[in-house]
């Protein structure tokens, strides 16, 4: 079966009727073949990843050598679904050749099919070089998290007359620089609404309201993986943390009590003299 491709998913938005584009995140074989069975339209190896895999505050210390490790590994997972994966911090503000040879990488040894990138009129440069090369690019606005020291933490973005301005400004700059769809990451849904018919291309949000053309979930949230995670526009559709550490805490007590393994788990030599016997 073949991968959706951009013009699967720019059609999706174009069809009479539009069809919603499902987007999650995955970093790794085993999630990304879960997410794909699922049927999501695209999976993105978010840099989200320093925060839920490596264990960091933000996602500023991810390298882009993490992103080609997690890529590929998320990349033998999928059968169907179009991989996106981020560019990180550092890997693109440069330059826009930087952009280039850092967006050549993740296709090249990260298995992407398009690359990600944060920013509206700043990046429209990085974007355009990286279209021109062939490569298609997600564009990502409104809160971008690589500049949350700027930004002064993860708060909504485009409240207010002047910040909506600059926040229409930085969409239509990732669409004129050749961005295929773009992300809107903590927009007043009114706003994110507007933004989604101003726009040809698919906008794909999150805590962007229910009117974009699609919309983004990290897998670790979607599937309640930490409890103490809950911000307001994550949907927590199963508590598997609380699944797993059952399971764990049964396996431990079975472990203790020797009664696990079994009989059924366990290999016997048929030409040794003797049965071993369950010693307690
Ligand atoms: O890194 C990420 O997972 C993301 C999504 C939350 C959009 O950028």
């Amino acid at each position: 079966m073949s991968h959706k491709t951009v013009l699967d998913l720019r059609r999706m938005k174009a069809g009479n009727p539009p069809e919603k584009i499902a987007m999650v995140t995955a970093y790794d074989a085993t999630m990304a073949r879960i997410v794909d069975a699922a049927g999501v339209d695209m999976v993105l190896v978010g840099d989200s990843l320093g925060m839920v895999i490596q264990g960091h505050e933000d996602t500023l210390q991810v390298t882009l050598d993490d992103m080609i490790y997690h890529g590929r590994c998320v990349r033998r997972g999928l059968r169907r679904a179009h991989l996106t994966v981020d560019l990180p911090f550092m890997s693109y503000q440069v330059s826009a050749e930087q952009a280039l040879r850092s967006a050549g990488r993740l296709v090249q040894e990260g298995g992407a099919q398009s690359v990600k990138l944060e920013g509206g009129v700043r990046s429209a440069p990085a974007i355009e070089a990286i279209v021109r090369a062939g490569i298609p690019v997600v564009g990502h606005i409104g809160l971008t998290p690589q500049s949350v020291h700027a930004t002064g933490g993860w708060r909504v973005q485009g409240r207010g007359a002047d910040a909506a301005a600059a926040l229409r400004e930085d969409a239509l700059a990732v669409q004129e620089a050749g961005a295929f769809c773009v992300v809107l990451e903590m927009v007043p849904t009114e706003l994110a609404t507007e933004l989604t018919a101003l726009l040809d291309i698919p906008t794909i949000g999150i805590g962007a309201g229910p009117n974009c053309d699609g919309q983004v979930l990290v897998c670790n949230d979607l599937l309640g993986f930490d409890e103490s995670f809950k911000p307001r526009f994550v949907k927590r559709y199963a508590t598997l943390q609380d699944t797993m550490i059952d399971a764990v805490r049964t396996y431990v007590e079975e472990v203790r009590a020797g009664v696990f393994p079994a009989e059924e788990h366990c290999f016997h030599d048929k030409r040794a003299p003797s049965r071993v016997q369950r010693i307690y």
